[in-house]
């Protein structure tokens, strides 16, 4: 039986051996990239190659890449859900396009040589076209030359087979390929549209053509791309016969930890308790794979922390509720370490951190429910004397509000004591809370990525302009240690052992704004990365690169190895200011800047 790390070889040989170039997976916290805040597909880190950008790979490439999605949450618990994935990807950028794209998807799932998958239980969807973009008849035929029977393919429109990665950027018709879960063999005629429950999704191309500049322009790319994913997970499931990806060995050594933990056996019919088995083993891996990024976030109130603190959190939860009481997340979290060693090292090399911020996340939050529920306690006696046996939405909004207990935990104490809570009020309190807390995280979303493109662009430059400027002043042992970029500001992190001095600071400032009104060019040139270290580039400690990069040079001032894009002169940056030096963790500085 094939397991989940001999499929990811399989992916990356098959499309080795069609010519693509194997390139690494890269951070599941995007850079440079204000739009998201996570790796949400294979393509993300290759947008700018998508828009145009030459690749030094070259124009076919393959990789696996971890992707998080947290918009599915709530169905995390059922057969095919995850937040934390792995997709497989390959892509063709202004090479081949329909029809060797479905070819190669063909070749490798059905031929005996490598999934040897049965083409009876494979069915397609494609594009039934809009105002925009005909109806997508290049595929079909494509799909009907490997042998597709029309009844499999689907029509479908621009919710189901139009992909974008967000309101703006690079976008296109897409065609799906889907496994048929039922019993025996699928009956004629039935497909995605007819029986969209019965049948997986288990890979995506997509047909990238267009860029959405905003909501009523798109425009045409400047070359026909093509952009597959396929989910790991679900495929090995299929693979191995299996009904849902947590019967899979992604998920097997996850659960029995925790059935040992709980004293509680999977799989015995309770469907609650499979669902919160399911819900832990879920949410400790995507945990631990935050927090094993080398650009980890650390759990806090905002951003991406944020949405880590929430999955650490349910997680405490639902393991409560299969009984398991103090904190216990980091041991199925080395247990997730230990199956994941070989293809992502950087969970072993980033241990300690994943099992010491588990730990403390889970101590801060049991204490928080221990607080809540003594003060739901002393409240406990009151409530009980309305006749009505409820509580009031706000009461329960204030348990949150000021001691971070959950609604669900506050409705579960409340019904053990006979009483019903005001959700409705709860909502509306809780709502109105999140819209103003949320006003500030919102602006990562804002923009996308017309904005991206324009207003990122000339952070980024910037950003190497700081870099250099920082080595200048104070010295060699500045590194860079992280770099994140929204549409309002460039925010950098370097090594370097004490706080800045104010002329030191007014000293960078006054560099980088002396590079600027130099109006320098920037140029960029591919080679291997031995060349672009030996040239004196720049090139970041622990990235992982490609044999080949590409080195953007700053007139005669900074050479850095960077995939770009990168503004045309330094021109066109405006005017540079430092707006804050802090610390940001033991011997590593991080500066807030702007362009204005
Ligand atoms: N980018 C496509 C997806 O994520 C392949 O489905």
């Amino acid at each position: 039986m094939i397991t989940i790390h001999e499929l990811r070889r399989k992916y990356i040989e098959f499309f080795t051996s069609k010519g693509h170039v194997e390139i690494s997976g890269k951070s599941l916290i995007p850079e440079n990239d204000p739009t998201v805040l996570f790796t949400t597909a294979g393509m993300h880190p290759l947008v700018p190659y998508l828009l145009g950008e030459a690749h030094p790979a070259g124009r076919r490439l393959t990789d696996y890449q971890k992707c998080i999605r947290t918009g599915d949450i709530e169905e995390v618990g059922d057969e095919a859900h995850l937040t934390f994935f792995e997709m497989l990807g390959n892509w063709s950028l202004g090479g081949y396009f329909k029809d060797e794209s479905i070819a190669f998807s063909w070749e490798f799932l059905t031929s005996p040589k490598w999934l040897a998958l049965d083409p009876a239980k494979i069915s397609v969807t494609v594009f039934i076209g809009d105002d925009n973009t005909p109806r997508d008849e290049v595929s079909a035929a494509a799909w009907k030359r490997m042998g597709m029977p029309d009844d499999r393919i689907a029509w479908l429109g621009a919710d189901d087979n139009w992909w974008k990665v967000g309101p703006t950027g690079p976008c296109g018709a897409d065609t799906e390929i889907f496994y048929w879960v039922g019993e025996g063999l699928p009956p004629e005629g039935s497909n995605k549209g007819s029986d969209p429950k019965l049948w997986m999704e288990i890979w995506n191309n997509v047909f990238m053509e267009f860029n959405r500049v905003d909501e009523k322009t798109l425009v045409k790319l400047p070359a026909q791309n093509v952009d597959t994913g396929m989910g790991l997970e679900r495929t090995v499931c299929i693979l191995q016969g299996k009904k849902s990806v947590y019967d899979t060995e992604a998920f097997t050594p996850i659960i029995a930890a925790l059935e040992k933990l709980s004293s509680k056996s999977y799989g015995a019919g309770d469907h609650e308790l499979d669902r919160s088995f399911r819900i832990v083993a879920d949410h400790v891996r995507t945990a631990t794979f935050i927090l094993g990024d080398p650009k980890a976030v650390l759990p806090s109130n905002t951003g991406s922390g944020y949405v880590l603190r929430r999955i650490i959190r349910r997680a405490v939860r639902h393991g409560r509720k299969l009984g398991i009481e103090g904190s216990f997340l980091s041991i199925p979290a080395e247990g997730v370490v230990e199956s994941y060693a070989e293809p992502y090292p950087e969970l072993v090399e980033n241990r300690t951190r994943i099992v010491e911020e588990l730990r403390r996340e889970e101590d801060k939050f049991l204490e928080t429910l221990k607080t809540g529920e003594h003060e739901f306690e002393k409240m406990l006696p009151n409530l009980l004397r309305n006749p009505q046996k409820i509580m009031s939405g706000r009461l329960a909004f204030k348990l949150y509000d000021t001691y971070g207990f959950p609604i669900e935990l506050t409705e579960e104490l409340a019904s053990e004591g006979g009483l019903k809570v005001n959700r409705e009020e709860f909502d509306e309190a809780y709502k109105k809370h999140q819209e103003l807390s949320r006003a500030g995280s919102e602006q990562v979303f804002k923009g996308g990525l017309a904005d991206h493109s324009e207003i990122s662009t000339r952070y980024h430059t910037a950003t190497h302009l700081l870099h250099k400027a920082l080595r200048t002043v104070l010295g060699d042992h500045v590194a860079q240690r992280g770099s994140n970029i929204t549409t309002e500001r460039l925010r950098f992190d370097f090594s370097h052992p004490a706080p800045m001095a104010k002329e030191e600071l007014a000293e960078v400032e006054r560099i980088v704004n002396e590079q600027i009104s130099r109006d320098l060019p920037i140029t960029m040139a591919m080679m291997s990365l031995e060349e672009a270290r030996a040239s004196g580039a720049i090139a970041l400690f622990g990235e992982k690169y490609e044999p080949v990069v590409k080195v953007y040079t700053i007139g005669d001032f900074s050479k850095e190895v960077c995939g770009g894009p990168h503004v045309a002169n330094t021109g066109s940056l405006g005017k540079f200011r430092i707006q804050k030096e802090q610390s940001s963790s033991a011997g590593v500085r991080r500066i807030y800047g702007v362009l204005e």
